[in-house]
């Protein structure tokens, strides 16, 4: 049974989280990168890196980017934006609700994704 939380779903345990990384989760044929920045706050991001497709939840977080393991791409947990290059688009970011130890993400968008 899925749980859900006001239109939100959840996708794991804020303990499966590292203290700061991610995790790769599957939303139906959606991979979704679920990472814990090191100010301590949690996002959910399109896993695939917008470069090459990628899996983003293989690369290394630190501050509040994500790092592509490939060629070293860097993107905002927040906005999702490509900060540095070879990427220049930047990928999907979901809401996310962390509530009673676990996280959820706002699923009702995932078919907006560009
Ligand atoms: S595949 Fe991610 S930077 Fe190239």
């Amino acid at each position: 049974m899925t749980e859900t939380l006001a239109g939100y779903t959840r996708v794991c345990a804020l303990a499966d989280l590292p203290e700061v990384g991610g995790i790769k989760v599957e939303a139906g044929a959606t991979a979704i990168l679920i990472a814990r920045g090191s100010d301590g706050v949690v996002h959910a991001l399109n896993d695939y890196c917008s470069h090459a497709l990628v899996s983003l939840s293989e690369g290394d977080v630190y501050d509040n980017v994500v790092e592509c393991w490939l060629h070293g791409a860097e993107f905002d947990l927040t906005t999702g934006e490509a900060l540095t290059l070879p990427a220049t688009e930047p990928v999907y970011v979901y809401n996310v609700k962390v509530d009673d130890e676990s996280v959820y993400v706002d699923l009702s968008d995932i078919n907006q994704e560009s």
